[in-house]
């Protein structure tokens, strides 16, 4: 059974969505068949199962991944809350507009559900961005606008430059990066807006799969301090709360991490997925309900890990990389 959230939108929105930055991007590494094959059978899937949010950016392998996921979702389109996002490296409004109309192209459709702004870009201020906004809007190129990696204050004065709800702020959140819960997410509670979490497995850490024998080695991950040896050690006390809670609903330790990001109702995560059984998995974690104490204890053991990041971490990444 799939959850949607209890928000005004032309289609409605599942409470998990599926992520496609993986779709044929080189940094994760998963390959043709991946990039061909697999892939489409996740959307499918997904489309089978009752998801809605598909999440995409320009960037994501340069334009492949919006061009996989219009190619999966063609003869579907009205199940579909298609989200994209603009790289916004000079979002003047002539190329915010320019933008869009090449996405739609590439995604293969008339409109876009939800138009986001991926980065705020320390330059260019929202008034002149929602500029380029406004007539996409106004001509039905782009549904609802969204932003992407903002604090609450942007996010907010993105709203009045627009004139109109900013519907959703997509952030990184999860167990191990939990900034949300205290400050966007009350926000989005009260004002009924939604909050999307990226990363919500930070990036399959929180999969449980992982050890410090046992690492992913794509470029991603790599490049990531949370998968470092030192790192996956310090968090055995955390894992084994996941555990333990997962175990209490019959679930895995990616569904438990799951469950406590997308506790919240304004709250939708956004997962990707190396295969069709993940996807399976990540769908089903919307049917968990923790209960406060879980919740709590999880929060507890998350804040209680103390990843090496910063300075400390350089040297090993620099090794890791380096693959000593
Ligand atoms: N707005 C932004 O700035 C921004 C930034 C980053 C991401 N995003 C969006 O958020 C989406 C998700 O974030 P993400 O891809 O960074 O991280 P994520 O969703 O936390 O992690 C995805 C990875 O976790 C593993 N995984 C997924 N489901 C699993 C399961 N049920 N059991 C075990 N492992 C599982 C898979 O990797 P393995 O199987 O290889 O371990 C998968 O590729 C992206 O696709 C993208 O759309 C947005």
């Amino acid at each position: 059974m799939v959850r949607y959230l209890n928000i005004d939108t032309a289609t409605r929105i599942s409470k998990i969505g599926l992520g496609t930055w993986q779709f044929g991007s080189s940094e994760w590494g998963y390959g043709k068949p991946y990039a061909e094959q697999e892939s489409q059978a996740i959307v499918r899937r997904a489309l089978e199962l009752g998801v809605t949010l598909f999440d995409t950016a320009e960037i994501y392998g340069y334009g492949r991944s919006e061009r996989i996921l219009g190619q999966a979702i063609s003869g579907h389109r009205d199940q579909v809350f298609l989200a994209t996002k603009i790289l916004p490296v000079l979002p003047l409004p002539p190329i915010v507009q320019q933008r869009a109309v090449a996405s739609a192209d590439r995604l293969g459709v008339s409109r876009i559900d939800l138009y986001q702004v991926h980065q705020p870009n320390p330059f260019v201020k929202d008034s002149v961005i929602m500029r380029g906004m406004r007539p996409l809007q106004r001509i039905g190129l782009v549904g609802e606008v969204g932003v992407s990696n903002y604090s609450r204050g942007r996010w907010k004065a993105a709203e009045d430059a627009l004139g109109g709800r900013v519907l959703s702020n997509q952030v990184r959140y999860s167990l191990v990066a939990d900034g949300p819960t205290d400050d966007l997410i009350p926000y989005a509670e009260r004002s009924g807006r939604v909050v999307i979490a990226y990363s919500p497995l930070a990036q399959g850490f929180l999969s449980g799969r992982y050890d410090a024998s046992t690492r992913p080695s794509n470029r991603v991950r790599a490049s990531s301090a949370l998968f470092l040896p030192v790192n996956l050690e310090r968090a055995a006390g955390l894992f084994r709360v996941l555990r333990e809670v997962a175990e209490a609903h019959d679930a895995t330790p990616a569904q438990a991490a799951l469950a406590w990001a997308i506790r919240s109702p304004a709250v939708t995560a956004i997962p990707g997925a190396s295969s069709v059984a993940q996807l399976e998995s990540n769908v089903a974690a919307a049917e968990i309900d923790l209960t406060d104490d879980e919740w709590r204890a999880l929060r507890d053991a998350a804040t209680a890990f103390q990843p090496a990041t910063g300075p400390a971490a350089l040297p090993p990444l620099v090794r890791a990389r380096l693959g000593r």
